[in-house]
């Protein structure tokens, strides 16, 4: 059997990464993983059953019931969820649980492409294509902003800018500051930095570096 086509792509919260992944697996015909839902999955059952976000046993054991097949991503989207998320996120054991997950998911065919933060460096260092996508903390509190707005009924968020922007600062001091699998790019990954970029320009160059690393 051939080595599985696995695409790598990091970068922190609402840096266009999630969309420029969908598009490229779209493309590409590839499964796609957005594994920061996977965090949030754990976050999300320990909220739910009152449980503190710090407690690692507690924790592992959340993350060893989470099911790939079944994450939802419109209950997951909401923003307290995300915060919950990286705060889970430090804890080692609870990392080693879900990438597990992630690498079977990633070598269970074809390929694949999943994004996150510790995909290029962790979960598939090996991975054929890496991208780290950017963008300034305004820019990202914007989207995200938008994002909120026009969920907003469906979520109950009425998270404003200003607590957005630096949720977003502090998230991105978080994920990037902890010792286990801090978010940065990998060595080998391409970078795209989207503050101003739209979608679609950093989707076809996205594709047209795929297309010339892969030669099917
Ligand atoms: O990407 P998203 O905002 O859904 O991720 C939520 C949180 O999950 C991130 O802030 C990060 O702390 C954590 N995460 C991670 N490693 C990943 C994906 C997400 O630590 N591969």
């Amino acid at each position: 059997m051939s080595i599985p086509f696995i695409i790598a792509i990091d970068g922190p919260a609402a840096s266009g990464k999630g969309t420029l992944s969908r598009r490229l697996a779209e493309a590409l015909e590839l499964p796609h993983l957005d594994t920061g839902l996977t965090y949030r999955a754990v976050a999300h059952a320990l909220l739910q059953d009152k449980q503190p976000l710090d407690d690692e046993d507690i924790a592992v054991e959340a993350a060893k019931k989470i099911d790939l097949g079944v994450l939802d991503p419109i209950v997951l989207a909401v923003h307290a969820i995300g915060e919950a998320a990286s705060k889970v996120a430090v804890m080692s054991r609870v990392r080693i649980t879900l990438v597990d997950k992630q690498r079977q998911f990633a070598n269970a065919g074809k390929g694949a492409v999943l994004d996150g933060r510790d995909i290029g460096t962790v979960v598939c260092p090996d991975a054929q294509v890496k991208f780290y996508v950017t963008a300034s903390p305004e820019v990202r509190a914007e989207r995200r902003w938008k994002e909120v707005q026009e969920r907003g009924n469906l979520t109950g968020s009425d998270a404003s800018f200003e607590t957005i922007l630096s949720d977003i600062k502090l998230r991105d001091e978080r994920d990037m500051g902890r010792a286990d699998s801090p978010l940065k790019p990998a060595e080998d990954a391409h970078l795209l930095d989207t503050s101003k970029m739209d979608i679609e320009t950093a989707f076809h160059t996205a594709l047209s570096i795929v297309k010339s690393s892969n030669p099917k």
